[in-house]
């Protein structure tokens, strides 16, 4: 079997954005209108190479709230009615350029929400005549550091002096929690991933038993930075040495405690409860941190995902790589960390030079994309 993307050359020239369009030239960097609809976020955005023209992130949220969890016939529903208008508003944001290329995410994802966004983006291909990229969700999630503004300021990457040998990128989400080898743009390999809840769903989950409403993962974070880690909760498999994840035994445990406990819910508790919780997630994200840091030796890490809008995690990750004297970069904005299609845009900009372009006769929705590991890849 090939490798799933193609690996190119070394990082030293081919990860580096500059030397890929030469920026001096900016006719040669692709003008992309790129689309994500893998969940409850209807967005869409203009990239013109890795810069961000503009970013429209059009949350759904509050329609699914009161079921406190996604339901997927409203997705699809309002995936159907705003990409349209969310669309628009991107392009016309952009100033409304002339475009060489569409991209569309592929998965991973729900599937009714995949098909809208993919089911468009034909519709927009046949309309303007223009090449689809497909685009994997994840790879967008691992490249979102690049992406700069307008004026070309972005992430610590951009200061980045590229230098050969690999990269590691550590993708933290709410439906993924996976450590990933990064050997150029293109050819990665899974090394780790979460066995059954990603670490985004397990503060998700853990947030509702406390009642902290849907999603509440960041309110759950919030209150944690306030708490006291007063409360036991075990460290998931320090029995395996191995690079994968599990959250599930640390909800259950939290679930255990609230109803053997039976603790009054105020604020206090939540507070403490909720900094213990943290405690451990970023324990067991640690030791797994360590091990790839250890095991693969990279020149530097890339972080990605919701999670990551988390302060504490970015700077207990960034001392962790301080240790082995490796840099850590991340999204310049809040906006390119969780859910958004420019970060898709960032990952076609790459695809479109190395002239991947997908049929789309054959162009479908993956729902359960990933990167393969090594005993899959040839
Ligand atoms: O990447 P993302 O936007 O969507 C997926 O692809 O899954 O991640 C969303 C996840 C949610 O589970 C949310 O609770 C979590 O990221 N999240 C946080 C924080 N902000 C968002 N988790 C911990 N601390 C935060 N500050
Ligand atoms: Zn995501």
């Amino acid at each position: 079997m090939p490798r799933p993307l193609v690996a190119l050359a070394k990082w030293g020239k081919i990860y580096n954005p500059s030397y890929l369009y030469n920026t001096k030239d900016m006719s040669k960097e692709p003008i992309i209108l790129s689309l994500e609809t893998s969940l409850d976020d209807t967005c869409a955005a203009v990239t013109r190479g890795t810069s961000v023209l503009s970013n429209v992130v059009s949350s759904q949220t509050s329609y699914h709230a009161s079921w406190g969890g996604t339901v997927p016939d409203i997705a699809k529903r309002l995936h159907h009615e705003w990409l349209p208008r969310v669309v628009d508003r991107a392009l016309s944001q952009a100033g409304s350029p002339k475009l060489d290329a569409l991209a569309v995410t592929i998965g991973p994802g729900l599937a009714p929400s995949l098909e809208q966004g993919i089911a468009y983006c034909k519709l927009l291909a046949t309309k303007y005549q223009l090449p689809i990229i497909a685009v994997n969700h994840l790879e967008g999630h691992l490249l979102s550091s690049f992406a700069t503004n307008k004026n070309g300021k972005g992430s610590s990457l951009a200061r980045h002096s590229f230098s050969d040998g690999v990269a590691l990128g550590f993708l933290i989400s709410g439906g993924h929690t996976e450590l990933v080898l990064m050997e150029n743009i293109g050819g990665y390999e899974l090394l780790g991933e979460t066995l059954d809840d990603a670490a985004g769903e397990a503060y998700d989950k853990v947030a509702r038993l406390l009642m902290l409403g849907y999603p509440g993962g960041p309110i759950l974070a919030e209150m944690a930075k306030v708490g006291t880690p007063k409360y036991h909760l075990p460290e998931p498999m320090t029995m395996r040495k191995d690079l994968n994840f599990s959250f599930s035994g640390l909800k259950t445990a939290a679930r255990q405690y609230l109803e053997c406990e039976k603790p009054e819910l105020t604020q206090e508790f939540v507070q403490d409860f909720s900094a213990s919780f943290q405690k451990t997630v970023f324990k067991h994200l640690m030791t797994r941190f360590r091990r790839a840091l250890d095991l693969y030796s990279p020149t530097m890490i890339l972080l990605g995902g919701g999670v990551v809008s988390n302060v504490e995690l970015r700077n207990l990750a960034r001392a962790t790589a301080k240790e082995y004297g490796l840099p850590v970069h991340f999204p310049y904005s809040k906006k390119l960390i969780s859910d958004n299609a420019a970060m898709i845009g960032v990952v076609a900009s790459f695809k479109y030079l190395r002239g991947e372009f997908s049929n789309p006769a054959s162009l479908d929705r993956l729902p359960n994309l990933n990167f393969l590991k090594s005993s899959q890849l040839q």
